[in-house]
């Protein structure tokens, strides 16, 4: 879920292959290259010149070997309009050299100078009630302002040309935590055109919208009124891709300016906010190199399969490992009540990032600025420069890190399962939830929640993503399904693929119209069934079945079966008279998979002996099985090498001792012996290789 805060919303690559043209990696005195990068958001514009080796010394203590810097400097970059001056970063960039630090380079396009936004007022953001953003805060620039877009390539423009061949520049971050549309007259504009360059003409829209629904009927795309919420269905979900695909061309504006002017080793990113859903992620990665996200634990606690789950849905933008862009020493400044991890907590996390696919972990932020918004938020540096008690902590993780590094260099998951999410069933379910309490995110967690300790690492990606590595493919809620999604998902069922669909699956089309067969709509006829009715409940009904007795407490459909060969796998129980007796889950074979359809929320309980169930059945079993509750295990693997690196994370408050399935190297522990049995201390971390693997 997007995170909410007092002011405005913040919001490898071949690792191997960038290191060796990596600068650092050639340098006589450098240690040994790392796949693992480990650092810190730095800002040395708000410090004295005279403090950046102190700063850069204790980074270096504490083994770090990357910053990102300049993603809010705009004003120091270019003090006047025209004025660049790049001579503070010069000496930053060449300072971290020295200290074997690399750099990312962020485009300072999220706080745009007051010169800028004062002497140009059209560039400024504008909510949906018409209010004009201020300066004073950050994201304050219009999207789709086509005056901010040539301040903006101009930014970038102008670092690209200066840092694109710095040999300490590894890799560009635009902007950052992308957010906020704007509704200034430019956006209402561009959507228009958008609009018609979707429909072709307006009669085509009038129909796929159904506008002869209470006097919509438009004659001139002008005339659309232009909202995020309260409207038809079509026209808010077409908002939102219109919002994606201004987010893309806001990009691609910097990624222009960058990308002929850098090096081949730098790398092209953004920092997103896991949930998030104000616009979709895997159309707005397709032109990035990389994934990153900003992992916060507002509250302090960690719930560490919502927080695997944001791991993996960020992998599965590009399908490949990511960088942890941000992330808290200790504790932030935005939630209700900013508690703090428990001591050992931030290095498991660091360690959980890694254990799913990140190349990178840097904090969020080394020191906070003596003023500004986020005074008191967490920072490994207290404001008298000097360590905090979480620095120890971070030190012992980029000691973890450079020991294992060349251990994991080149490995990635490789999950037996998927979970589709999608955009557009996110947002229409959004648009219309019918139960209040029917949350779209919590549908992926709760099947993610009883899938997790069986098959230990899982795929989160888009529905039209390729399938065929998966045995099982679940789709909780996947409620908007146009036709070329269902071919896919048919072609891989064909094929030999297992589809479980979830409860308000196959309801809308492309154009979030109701499809003209009832649910799932174009698989109805694969599935051998379909669903009769949907209920939101508002108690408890009960279910039984093959995967034991339970209940369904938020939503229910009642399924009917077309096919002989279709078998009933769940039945309600006495309820609201409707579905009394009538089938929940439902499974037909095709081809040479089979689809399963659950139209109940089950209950954690049968949730857990479904995902046993369906697994065995299909032969996914745990890597590391026989793990206490609460210990985690994830496989990094290389496809070349074949070597595998198992994390073992103890997610608990006390020691677990844990049985493993053959001899394994800790190559965590500073005495490396081989055994079969382990002993993790409270939020403990192993990290395990088969001896003959080294
Ligand atoms: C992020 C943002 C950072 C910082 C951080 C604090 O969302 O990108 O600049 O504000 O939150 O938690």
């Amino acid at each position: 879920m997007p995170r909410h805060r007092s002011f405005l919303p913040h919001a490898v690559v071949a690792i191997a292959a960038l290191l060796a043209l990596h600068p650092l990696a050639t340098e006589a005195q450098k240690p040994a290259p790392t796949p693992l990068f480990f650092g810190t958001s730095w800002y040395p514009e708000q410090w004295p010149a005279s403090r950046w080796d102190t700063d850069l010394q204790l980074m270096q203590d504490a083994h770090m070997n990357v910053i990102r810097v300049g993603e809010f400097a705009w004003s120091t970059m270019e003090p006047a309009e025209g004025r660049f001056d790049f001579t503070w970063l010069d000496r930053a960039i060449a300072l971290a050299a020295k200290h074997h630090i690399a750099v990312v380079l962020g485009t300072p396009t999220a706080a745009p100078p007051a010169w800028l936004t004062s002497k140009y007022p059209d560039t400024l953001r504008v909510d949906e009630d018409g209010r004009y953003a201020e300066h004073g805060n950050r994201q304050h620039f219009s999207f789709a302002s086509p005056r901010y877009r040539i301040f903006a390539h101009r930014i970038a423009l102008r670092m690209a040309q200066h840092y694109g061949h710095n040999p300490n520049v590894i890799g560009w971050q635009i902007d950052n935590e992308l957010a906020a549309p704007s509704f200034d007259a430019s956006a209402k504009q561009q959507f228009h055109a958008w609009l018609h360059h979707k429909y072709g003409t307006i009669a085509e829209l009038n129909r796929r919208w159904a506008t002869a629904y209470w006097s919509q009927t438009y004659d001139t795309f002008a005339e659309i009124p232009v909202h995020a919420k309260g409207e038809n269905p079509a026209l808010l979900l077409d908002w939102k891709r219109f919002v994606t695909d201004t987010w893309v061309s806001y990009l691609q504006n910097q990624i222009d300016a960058i990308r002929p002017n850098a090096a081949a080793h730098q790398f092209i990113t953004t920092n997103s906010m896991h949930w998030f859903n104000g616009y979709d992620h895997y159309i707005v990665h397709k032109n990035l190199d990389i994934a990153a996200w900003d992992d916060y634990v507002p509250d302090g606690h960690l719930d560490p399969d919502l927080n695997a789950a944001q791991h993996d849905l960020v992998r599965g933008y590009k399908q490949k490992n990511f960088w942890l862009m941000e992330t808290q020493p200790g504790f932030v400044n935005w939630g209700p009540i900013n508690a703090t991890l428990p001591p050992g907590v931030t290095r498991e996390m660091a360690w959980q990032a890694i254990a799913h696919g990140a190349d990178a972990v840097l904090y969020w932020q080394w020191r906070s600025s003596l003023n500004g918004q986020e005074q008191y938020h967490g920072s490994i540096l207290g404001a008298d420069g000097t360590p905090l008690p979480i620095y120890a902590e971070i030190q012992q993780i980029g000691a973890d890190f450079e020991r294992t590094a060349a251990a994991l260099a080149g490995t990635t998951i490789k999950a037996p399962v998927a979970i589709l999410q999608s955009y557009d069933s996110h947002w229409a379910i959004d648009f219309q939830k019918h139960s209040q309490k029917f949350d779209y995110v919590a549908s992926i967690l709760d099947l993610y929640r009883a899938l997790h300790p069986i098959a230990q690492s899982i795929d989160i990606l888009s529905p039209d993503a390729p399938l065929d590595p998966y045995k099982v493919v679940f789709a909780p809620a996947l409620n908007v399904l146009p036709r070329p999604t269902a071919d896919h998902l048919l072609d891989y069922v064909r094929n030999g693929g297992n589809l479980v669909l979830g409860p308000r699956s196959g309801m809308k089309d492309a154009d979030n119209a109701l499809q003209p067969n009832r649910q799932p709509g174009p698989l109805a006829s694969a599935l051998g069934g379909y669903v009769e009715q949907f209920y939101a409940l508002d108690k408890p009904v009960p279910l039984t079945g093959n995967w034991g007795t339970g209940t369904a407490a938020l939503w229910a459909e009642q399924l009917a079966a077309t096919s002989p060969q279709t078998k009933v796998l769940m039945t309600y129980g006495k309820s609201n008279g409707w579905i009394d007796n009538q089938p929940a889950a439902i499974t037909h074979a095709y081809g040479k998979g089979s689809i399963t359809y659950i139209g109940a929320t089950l209950d954690p309980k049968l949730m857990q002996s479904m995902a046993a169930s369906l697994l065995a059945e299909h032969g996914i079993a745990p890597a590391i099985p026989g793990l206490p509750e609460g210990v985690e295990a994830s496989t990094r693997a290389s496809a070349e090498t074949h070597r595998a690196v198992v994390i073992l994370l103890n997610h608990t408050a006390s020691s677990q001792h844990i049985e493993l399935p053959r001899s394994f190297e800790n190559i965590l522990a500073t005495h490396i012996l081989s055994a079969s049995t382990i002993d993790l201390p409270p939020h403990g971390v192993a990290v395990l290789m088969e001896p003959h693997a080294q």
